[in-house]
């Protein structure tokens, strides 16, 4: 039987780190076999893709090549990791996926849904993440605590009118494909997010 394949995403400092080991458990404890990668990466060819992409080496880099590099990225992992994952029965949890293209490149790049979703259906065919939770908070509390980490990335080094579109972006996501993706209040404290994500992940276990 094939496996699922779940995906986590949000903005710069929302948790996603400490949350998705907490989702990882959650499922290993349900007795699945997990797969934990990421996106840009996951594979040797996309995680030097994920450097060309966060470096600031190519900091003018055209918004063009950074959707396709994004894409080129995504259409290894699919074919080295997680297709043959999936086959295998295996869970998969991604940290990011294509919700994060509509959100970053679309909404945050000002690309219009169209070539996002043409590129789509080019690389995942018609491969969808079963459940996404979107770990959600304001743009303020988000940059406060990623500003609080290491030197910032070529994302991290946006304005915060490209995190407030960002944040709209999957938000209208959600909202739109609400029975896939579930908005997590990731401004709470720890235990108070666990508890949602918990309550999200037990009632996808459940319909399965
Ligand atoms: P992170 O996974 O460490 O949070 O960083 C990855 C960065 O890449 C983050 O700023 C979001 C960005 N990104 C995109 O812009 N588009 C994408 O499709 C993906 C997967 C990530």
């Amino acid at each position: 039987m094939s496996g699922r394949f779940i995906t986590v995403e949000g903005i710069e400092g929302v948790g996603k780190t400490t949350n998705i080991e907490f989702i990882e458990q959650l499922l290993r404890d349900a007795g699945k076999d997990v797969v934990m990668t990421r996106e840009p990466g996951g594979t040797s060819l996309g995680e030097d893709v994920r450097e060309l992409l966060l470096g600031h080496k190519h900091d003018g880099m055209s918004r063009d090549a950074e959707l396709l590099l994004m894409f080129a990225a995504r259409a290894e992992h699919l074919d080295k990791v997680i297709q043959p994952a999936l086959d295998n029965g295996k869970w998969v949890l991604c940290d990011r996926f294509t919700d994060a293209t509509y959100a970053y490149q679309g909404g945050g790049r000002g690309f219009d849904t169209a070539p996002i979703a043409t590129l789509e259906t080019l690389v995942q065919d018609s491969l969808r993440p079963d459940l996404t939770l979107l770990l959600d908070v304001s743009v303020e509390i988000g940059l406060d605590r990623a500003g609080k980490r290491s030197e910032p990335d070529r994302f991290e080094k946006e304005k915060h009118d490209f995190f407030e579109r960002v944040r709209q972006t999957y938000l209208e996501r959600a909202h739109a494909d609400a029975s896939r993706m579930k908005i997590i209040d990731a401004s709470q404290p720890l235990d108070a997010v666990q508890v949602q994500i918990k309550e999200t992940i037990m009632a996808f276990l459940q319909n399965e």
